[in-house]
């Protein structure tokens, strides 16, 4: 029997059309448009203030846009009701700028709590995901510590882990590893590669880490503030070295002379 070779176009995990958001009356990044395919690994990359954070947001669903589509694995997170909306995120980890954990409840707590609001794991496998989880962060031992008693970078940690607790389709992270120390941030890139390889996960991060960026972007979209848009998308490497505005040029290089 012959079989049948041709296999449908996949859908982009995430699709932006004609997208503007901003607060109240003020806009901070208009007609936007781009494709985020399966498995990529994609930098947010501007000025403090450009709208990296207000982006991301928008597309987790936090907040609706002023003009625009936003489609989630084909399915808009814009119209979506309540229901529609929950569900869109079940596929979503999010780590926040800051970490966010609940500091009434502990570490061990704070990453079960996807898997308790899901409702369909038991107790066993929650424990067990969340020893896993920790492993995975290096954070044995640490389930019973309160975040108060955590530093800065374990907090970012707990976070991670917390966002990797459904193994989800698609990962946001804002600005995971700044603040850390070089080797933790170091750990984390080796993570979230890791995590790519093994799930397929599509990723967006938030990062001014060069290293981070090279090691593990495949393309980064570069914000403006002022021009209150995307100037540029390429890979970190080809930015770098060919675009064509001397600011993503000297972004990327750390060379304002670029
Ligand atoms: N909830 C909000 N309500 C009103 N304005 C906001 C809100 N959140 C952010 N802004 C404004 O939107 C603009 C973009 O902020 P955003 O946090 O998205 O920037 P960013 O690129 O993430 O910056 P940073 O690199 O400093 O994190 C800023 O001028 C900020 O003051
Ligand atoms: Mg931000």
């Amino acid at each position: 029997m012959k079989t049948n070779t041709v296999q449908p176009p996949e859908v982009s995990p995430i699709v932006v059309k004609d997208l503007t958001v901003g607060y109240g009356e003020r806009i901070i990044l208009q007609n936007l448009n781009f494709e985020i395919k399966k498995g990529q690994i994609v930098t947010l990359l501007g000025g403090s203030g450009c709208g990296k954070s207000t982006l991301l947001k928008h597309i987790i669903g936090l907040y609706p846009p002023m003009q625009g589509e936003i489609l989630i694995q084909g399915r808009s997170i814009v119209t979506a009701n309540e229901t529609e909306k929950r569900e869109i995120m079940s596929c979503f980890g999010v780590a926040y700028q800051g970490g966010a954990l609940f500091r009434a409840l502990s570490v061990a707590e704070n990453i079960a709590l996807p898997m308790e609001e899901m409702g369909h794991f038991t107790k066993d496998e929650i424990k067990e995901r969340v020893e896993q989880k920790l492993a995975l962060m290096h954070l044995e031992g640490f389930g019973n510590f309160m975040p108060s008693d955590l530093s800065g970078g374990m907090i970012k940690r707990v976070a991670f882990a917390r966002a990797l607790a459904l193994d989800p389709a698609l990962l946001f992270f804002d600005e995971p590893s700044a603040g850390l120390d070089p080797l933790t941030s170091d750990m984390l890139d080796d993570v979230i590669l890791e995590i790519r390889e093994k799930t397929g996960a599509t990723i967006v991060m938030v990062t001014h880490e060069l290293p981070s960026i090279f090691k593990v972007s495949d393309r980064v979209l570069m914000l403006s503030r002022d021009e209150k848009s995307i100037v540029d998308d390429g890979s970190p490497q080809w930015l770098r070295d060919h675009s064509e505005i001397p600011f993503v040029r000297a972004f990327l290089s750390r060379n304002k002379n670029n």
